[in-house]
């Protein structure tokens, strides 16, 4: 089925004023302290680079990749490992850095999966939150923008791996329902 941008639902300088926030938020809650941000690739390397670039502490980075979804918008609630860590993370504040929290199956099973190396804390930070569509109860430490149940693009996600790169987000409508490409 053909997809096309539909609308533009939230605009590059209320994101900008999203990262502000959450960095502000970060570096005061793990003041004196270091963290390792987790990307979850792919989607969220977009959002990791602007959230890091707002954290006064020091911060080590690394990434990720996990799939839960096919060629489709609705997740099959199978989670796999692409690529792992590089790092070890034993005693370490490590914060995982997502896209956006859908099901929360994939954040659900990076919880259970890191608990077991032993970090200092985790914490679980989304740039966006779909919390219509959550199917296990899962807390998130830090949330961006919390959106209606709507296929997002733009800002690192994706469908079918395009529109990544667009600056702002953007509803992905179905073919038929008018909109421009
Ligand atoms: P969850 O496991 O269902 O919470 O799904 C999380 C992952 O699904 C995200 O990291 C995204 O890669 C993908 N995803 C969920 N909703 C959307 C969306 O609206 N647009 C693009 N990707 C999405
Ligand atoms: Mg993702």
């Amino acid at each position: 089925m053909a997809k096309y941008i539909k609308d533009v639902l939230i605009r590059r300088e209320q994101i900008e004023e999203m990262c502000r926030r959450l960095g502000k938020q970060i570096s005061q809650d793990y003041a004196g302290r270091e963290v390792v941000l987790i990307g979850v690739l792919k989607g969220a390397y977009v959002f990791l680079a602007d959230l890091a670039r707002q954290l006064t502490i020091p911060v080590c980075i690394d990434f990720m990749s996990v799939s839960s979804y096919g060629g489709g918008t609705r997740t099959s609630g199978i989670v796999r490992i692409i690529k792992d860590l590089d790092m070890d993370i034993s005693g370490r504040h490590v914060i995982v850095v997502e896209d956006i929290v859908d099901s929360g199956l994939t954040l659900n099973h990076l919880r259970d999966l890191l608990g077991t190396r032993n970090p200092a804390s985790i914490a679980f930070c989304t740039a966006f939150d779909k919390p219509d569509r959550r199917r296990v109860d899962i807390r998130i430490d830090y949330v961006g923008i919390v959106i209606p149940d709507e296929f997002i693009v733009g800002y690192g996600l994706d469908f079918d791996g395009r529109y990544r790169n667009l600056p702002d987000v953007a509803i992905l409508g179905d073919d038929g329902q008018g909109g421009s490409q």
